[in-house]
C-alpha cells in the first residue's frame, strides 16, 4: 500500500456559547458542531521525512512546517502508537484544500482529522475510534468533532464531543467567503475585551461572560423537529459580536443575507465566513446568485449538512 486519500468536511456552529477564559488560555464553551459538504483532502505516503505539501484554496496561507496541524496530528499519532510490528516511519502529507484558510470553518482541524485517520489506516495502528479521538482532541480543539461529523455537541474547550440525536434532515447553508481572514485567538482576546469594558457607550455592547454556559435548549428542539425556520430563529454565536469589530464588513454581508430571506444568519465559528441557512436546496440557489451579485463578499458556496466526519475514499 503507497498511498491513503481521506477527505474531512469543514463545520459550522449552530450554537457557539462561550465561558469567560481559563487559567490555560482557552475558553469553557458549550457548541453544536454542525458538519458541512465542504471537503478537505489529504494524502499521506511514506517517505523520507515528514513534510507537508498544499495545493487549492489559500495554499499559499498554511504553514508547512512542523507547526502545520497536519503534521502536528502525525506526530501525536506516531507517538500514541504502540511499539509493534513495522512501526509507524515518515509521511508526505498532501492537502487539497477546499476550505478556505483561517475562515472560521475548522479546515486546518479538518486537515489534522484527515492526517490522523489517513496514517492510522496506513500504519494499521489497531487503534479503536475512541483512542483516536481522544488523540485528535490533544491536537486541536476542533480535531475530535472533524473525525466525529454529523451533529454533535462539544464542551471543555471544544474537544469533548458528543453526537446530537435528532432526525435525518438535511439542512442548505450558504456561506459568504470574505476578501481575508481573522485570527481565532484575536477574536477570542476581542470578545473578551468587549465583556471587560462592559455595555457602557458600546456600539455592539455584548453579555458579561456567563459562569457556565449553557446549551440552548430551544435550538435543540429545533434541530429534533427538523424545521428548518425554528433552526434559523435560534442560531447564535457568542463570537459574532467580536469578530465584526474586526471586520466591520461582516455587517453588512448578515444584513444582505437576512434582506435576501435567509432563514437564518450567523458568523461562522471566528468568522470571517457569514453562514445563511435557506428553507430548502432551491432557496439556497437562488439566495446564492443573489448573494453574490450584491458585491457583500468575495464569493459564496452551497453546502448541505450534516454531513459524516473525516473518511478514506481511496487507499491505493
Ligand atoms: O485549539 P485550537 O488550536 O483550535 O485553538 C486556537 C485558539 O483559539 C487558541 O489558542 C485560543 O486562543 C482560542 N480558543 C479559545 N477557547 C477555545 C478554543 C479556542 O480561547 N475553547
Amino acid at each position: 500500500m503507497t498511498g491513503i486519500t481521506v477527505r474531512a468536511p469543514a463545520k459550522l456552529n449552530l450554537q457557539l456559547a462561550v465561558g469567560p477564559p481559563r487559567a490555560d488560555g482557552y475558553h469553557d464553551l458549550v457548541t453544536v458542531f454542525h458538519a458541512v459538504s465542504l471537503f478537505d483532502q489529504v494524502t499521506v505516503e511514506a517517505a523520507g521525512r515528514d513534510e507537508v505539501t498544499v495545493t487549492g484554496e489559500g495554499a499559499d496561507l498554511v504553514p508547512v512546517g512542523h507547526d502545520n496541524l497536519a503534521l502536528r496530528a502525525v506526530a501525536a499519532l506516531r507517538a500514541a502508537v504502540p511499539d509493534r510490528g513495522p512501526g509507524p516511519g515518515s509521511v508526505h502529507v498532501t492537502i487539497a484544500k477546499r476550505i478556505p484558510v483561517a475562515a472560521g470553518l475548522a479546515g486546518g482541524s479538518a486537515d489534522a482529522a484527515a492526517a490522523l485517520l489517513a496514517c492510522n489506516e496506513l500504519w494499521a495502528t489497531g487503534l479503536s475510534q475512541q483512542q483516536l479521538g481522544a488523540i485528535a482532541a490533544t491536537v486541536g480543539s476542533d480535531v475530535a468533532f472533524a473525525l466525529l461529523g454529523g451533529t454533535a455537541v462539544g464542551r471543555g474547550r471544544g474537544e469533548q464531543v458528543t453526537p446530537a440525536l435528532a432526525p435525518a434532515t438535511q439542512y442548505h447553508w450558504v456561506l459568504a467567503f470574505a476578501d481575508g481572514q481573522l485570527s481565532t485567538p484575536e477574536v477570542y482576546a476581542a470578545l473578551d475585551r468587549l465583556r471587560a469594558a462592559g455595555p457602557a457607550g458600546a456600539a455592539d455592547p455584548v453579555a458579561p461572560a456567563p459562569a457556565q454556559p449553557d446549551l440552548d435548549a430551544a435550538l435543540m428542539a429545533a434541530l429534533r423537529s427538523g424545521n428548518a425556520a425554528r433552526l434559523g430563529a435560534r442560531l447564535s454565536n457568542d463570537l459574532q459580536t467580536a469578530a465584526v469589530s474586526l471586520f466591520p464588513a461582516l455587517r453588512k454581508t448578515l444584513a444582505a443575507g437576512l434582506e435576501l430571506g435567509a432563514l437564518g444568519a450567523l458568523v461562522a465559528g471566528s468568522g470571517p465566513t457569514c453562514m445563511f441557512l435557506a428553507a430548502n436546496a432551491e432557496r439556497a440557489l437562488e439566495l446564492a446568485v443573489s448573494l453574490s451579485g450584491t458585491g457583500v463578499c468575495r464569493s459564496v458556496a452551497r453546502v448541505s449538512g450534516p454531513v459524516p466526519g473525516a473518511a478514506v475514499v481511496s487507499a491505493a
